[in-house]
């Protein structure tokens, strides 16, 4: 049986769609079969994030309402073979989704592959509580930022009321700098104020948006040390031990450190 992973925020626009894209690459080609759902119903982005938005014909919404089947809903990527990808429907709404219906999607889709990445809309809204129920691990992404932390301490804290799932945390677009300048805490630091495991930082990197504009996610087009952290977060996942650096030094040391 698979697991649904469901990445949210409290925040708009910190990096989700990137993060669950390049986790899917990632995992995909680790050779488990996986499946990235786009859960922004009415604001899809990920079809055009791993441009496959020519061969959408149904959604989720359509699979739900038996119009169609999971497999004719599921676009497999272009260069990972084990990678495929749903919307949820863009001209859809989040209350049309049924609890019932979507159990029985949810299971079936667990049955059929390792991985259902869930990438949610932001906010605590019906289109990420549909899946809260469904959720082996949650994720909640973030920026260093008070601002946004405090919406995702809100966030995590109705999560847990809702279903009791303690959510990850993810720190993205992390600069160091204003971690010197005494502006943002450590990561490390933000996960135990929010009492939240930490499961990556990723770091601010302009080749993420130059490598989103041509089609490519993290692995595939970002530095190597945002694709290192990218790993780093889906071995935790996975519940894999932290990788050791080569030669003396890491042998000696053993923890590898964060890409920032
Ligand atoms: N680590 C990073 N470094 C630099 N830019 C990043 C990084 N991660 C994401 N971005 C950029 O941030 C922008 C927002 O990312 P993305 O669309 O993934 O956010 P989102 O949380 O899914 O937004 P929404 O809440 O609207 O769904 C994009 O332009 C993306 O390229
Ligand atoms: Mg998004």
């Amino acid at each position: 049986m698979g697991r649904l992973i469901l990445v949210a925020s409290g925040k708009g626009g910190v990096g989700k769609s990137t993060i669950v894209s390049s986790m899917a690459v990632a995992l995909a080609g680790r050779g488990l079969r996986t499946l990235l759902l786009d859960a922004d119903v009415g604001l899809r982005s990920v079809d055009l994030m791993m441009g496959i938005q020519d061969k959408v014909l149904y959604e989720l919404a359509d699979c739900l309402s038996l119009r169609c089947t999971l497999r004719e809903a599921a676009v497999t990527h272009g260069n990972f073979p084990l990678l495929h990808i749903m919307t949820s429907g863009q001209d859809a709404r989040p209350k049309d989704f049924e609890p019932k219906a979507l159990s029985r999607v949810t299971r079936t889709l667990k049955e059929r592959y390792d991985m259902v990445l869930v990438d949610a809309p932001a906010g605590i809204g019906r289109g990420v509580k549909n899946f809260v129920p469904f959720a082996d691990e949650i994720i909640l992404a973030a920026t260093a930022d008070d601002v946004c932390l405090r919406d995702t301490e809100k966030m995590a804290g109705m999560m847990m009321e809702s279903c009791g799932k303690h959510p990850w945390l993810i720190i993205n677009r992390f600069d160091r700098r204003y971690v010197k300048q005494g502006l943002v805490r450590e990561p490390a630091s933000s996960a135990l104020a929010l009492d939240l495991p930490l499961l990556g930082v990723i770091p601010y990197d302009e080749s993420v948006y130059s490598a989103m504009v041509q089609g490519k996610t993290i692995p595939e087009g970002a530095c190597a040390a945002t694709a290192k952290a990218i790993d780093g977060i889906c071995d935790r996942l996975l519940g894999l031990p932290p990788r050791r650096r080569g030669g003396l030094l890491g042998q000696l040391f053993g923890k590898e450190r964060e890409g920032v």
